[in-house]
């Protein structure tokens, strides 16, 4: 593509390419750099919202030359195009020969401060183009969080000056604990500024996140059900059909509780429940969502655990592949006690949500791949359908995250006949009916944000240390012995536990289709 025809390329509605500026990214030989990053780099291209001086420095231990490196992305990349599942990633256009040329490559150990010499020069000699405007982007082990953002300090390379600033994109996960996230805040905002921070949660990427802010502010007609007056309970949904792949050894020493709840979920969680910010500005908005995970009851490590519902995966049938048991894993413990399904009750304790109870149930290897959050309803009083067929059921909006992404909800109405039957139908929107959405990796907005500085889709050190804080007791709760390891049949929905968990209240998980 021409650098014209890159720049008059369809952008998104109001959308303007992004400053100069250079992206050095840490680990950029590993597995997230050539199936997220470069795609959704590519695919801004073709949106033409990365600016002809925009420049790739990849950094990593890996010995490469620029050309070496642009080929290992290359051959990455066609790959990516021909893999199962990964159809719609990466748009069709000529992106990838324009972004190529902007590619250049730094071995060096994260450790050793010639390594960040080196980095100063280079990003002295891009800058020509670039305009001395950084994203340091950590694609690593989240070991060398600390030390990179240090020795980036030591060298000089945080310091921003006017027009040329420096910022960090930071990957999960961000701490494995509350104490640990604390300490990893204080040690990254000894060296750096808030400002320059952009804590990643990649599904604040997801277009159907975001949305659930427009649908709640946007309309005048949820708002004033959104309570404990109107809504009996939410169930917060992250199932996965896919295995803990070839990442037995990370997953083993995290599971599904760190992997997905104090961040993912609690994202969806604070999306569906976040009083109304004073404005779309990223402070307001991270202020609310900050309140309201805070606002997550903190259950004593015996209530936790009593409220919470752990297991593993044995083996079965997955989609119809066959899936050993998780322990049978090569990379994982034997005698492994981590969870790869999660389902916890949390109670809101602020005057919106006192006493409604929200579930958040996740889990690998599961019948299918579902994301959702389902609010139910309170019932209307039965008293007019004594004598009716059919059961009074409560009303159900479903908010489906991934895939098949809309909004539905469900309400009763007359079976036509001569007798009253009720029967239970779907009002549905459907994204695809309404819109034609870009291939997407979902990286692209966060990427993009970044480079014009709005951090409103990043986390803030207080988001990050209350998503901890609500979850902290259920670690404690397990790691000193209560509640057991239950199993469920991959393929299945989950153990029956969880079903009990909401049997307790009255409840019952939405199925998942
Ligand atoms: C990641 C977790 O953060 O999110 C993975 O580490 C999980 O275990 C993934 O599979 C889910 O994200 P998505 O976008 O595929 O729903």
């Amino acid at each position: 593509m021409t650098e014209a025809a890159q720049a008059n390329a369809a952008a998104p509605a109001g959308a303007a390419p992004a400053p100069p500026c250079t992206l050095v990214i840490f680990g950029a030989s590993g597995d997230l750099t050539k199936r997220l990053l470069m795609p959704a780099l590519c695919n801004l291209t073709n949106e033409g919202l990365l600016d002809p001086g925009f420049r790739v420095l990849g950094v990593d231990a890996v010995e490469h030359d620029d050309a070496g490196f642009r080929s290992h992305l290359d051959d990455a990349l066609r790959t990516i195009a021909v893999a199962p599942g990964a159809e719609g990633k990466v748009a069709e256009g000529t992106a990838w020969p324009w972004l190529a040329e902007r590619i250049h490559y730094l071995s060096g150990d994260f450790g050793s401060p010639a390594t960040y010499e080196a980095i100063g020069k280079a990003i002295e000699r891009l800058s020509a183009v670039s305009s001395h405007k950084v994203v340091f982007y950590y694609a690593t082990s989240p070991r060398f969080f600390g030390p990179i953002t240090e020795q980036l300090h030591a060298a000089g390379l945080l310091d921003e000056s006017a027009d040329n600033w420096r910022r960090v994109i930071i990957e999960k996960p961000f701490g494995t604990d509350l104490e640990s996230a604390r300490a990893l805040n204080a040690r990254l905002l000894r060296v750096a500024e808030e400002h320059q921070l952009y804590r990643m949660d990649h599904f604040l990427g997801k277009e159907t996140v975001q949305n659930i802010m427009v649908l709640r502010f946007a309309n005048g007609l949820f708002e004033p059900l959104w309570n404990r007056e109107h809504i009996e309970h939410v169930q917060i949904t992250a199932a996965e059909a896919v295995t803990v792949e070839a990442r037995g050894k990370f997953y083993d020493a995290t599971g599904a509780l760190r992997d997905m709840v104090p961040n993912h979920m609690f994202q969806l969680l604070a999306m569906m429940a976040m009083e109304a910010p004073n404005s779309f500005d990223a402070d307001p908005i991270r202020t609310e969502k900050a309140k309201v995970i805070e606002a997550i009851r903190r259950y004593t490590p015996e209530e936790a655990v009593a409220n919470a519902v752990r297991a593993q995966y044995g083996a079965g049938s997955v989609q119809g592949r066959k899936v050993d048991a998780y322990r049978s894993d090569p990379n994982v413990d034997p005698a492994s006690k981590t969870e790869t399904y999660v389902a916890m009750k949390f109670l809101i304790d602020n005057w919106r949500w006192s006493g409604v109870p929200f579930y958040v149930r996740t889990g690998k290897a599961m019948t299918t791949r579902s994301t959702e959050i389902a609010i139910q309803f309170k019932r209307a009083p039965a008293v007019l359908f004594r004598d009716a067929r059919g059961e009074l059921k409560p009303n159900v909006m479903v908010f489906r995250i991934q895939p098949n992404e809309g909004v539905s909800l469900r309400f009763a109405a007359k079976v036509p006949g001569r007798r009253v039957t009720l029967s239970d139908v779907d009002m549905d929107f459907r994204y695809s009916d309404y819109f034609r959405t870009e291939p997407s990796t979902g990286y692209e907005t966060l990427i993009y944000d970044c480079l014009i500085g709005d951090n409103t889709l990043f986390q803030r050190a207080d988001n990050v240390e209350a998503g901890w804080a609500a979850v902290q007791p259920m670690l404690d709760g397990w790691a000193s012995g209560l509640g057991d390891v239950d199993t469920y049949d991959a393929g299945s929905a989950g153990p029956a536990s969880a079903d009990a968990l909401l049997a307790r209240d009255g409840f019952r998980w939405l199925p998942l289709d």
